[in-house]
């Protein structure tokens, strides 16, 4: 499985889909809430992502997953998170605060 993967990810960085594609792909679902730039407050409850650079947005979706991060409306959060790899998290981060 893991010599699956990595094939998957060196075919998709030949073929120029590299990391930010990635991330580009993942972020589709969170831009009904955050804004296509992550430019808009989530429910109007959560900060402005574009702004949290590229550790805080880490930071902020590996807690979410382990629970440790978030404020009222963290259930929400941790549902999107869960499902996210480390990886996918690095490529997300790297998508939203560029
Ligand atoms: C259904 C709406 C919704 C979707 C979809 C959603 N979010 Fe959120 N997000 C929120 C809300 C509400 C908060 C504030 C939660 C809290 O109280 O901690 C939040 C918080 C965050 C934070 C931390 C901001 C802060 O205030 O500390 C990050 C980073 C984040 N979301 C990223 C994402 C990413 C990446 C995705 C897609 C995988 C996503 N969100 C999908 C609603 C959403």
């Amino acid at each position: 499985m893991k010599k699956f993967v990595i094939a998957v990810s060196v075919i998709l960085s030949l073929c120029g889909a590299g990391m930010a594609d990635e991330g580009t792909d993942l972020y589709k679902k969170c831009a009904t809430c955050h804004g296509v730039h992550g430019e808009k407050s989530a429910l109007g409850k959560s900060k402005i992502i574009k702004d949290m650079g590229v550790a805080g947005i880490m930071n902020a979706l590996k807690g979410y997953k382990d629970g440790t991060y978030g404020g009222a409306m963290k259930g929400m959060m941790k549902a999107q998170a869960a499902p996210l790899s480390d990886a996918q998290i690095t490529a997300i981060a790297a998508h939203i605060a560029k």
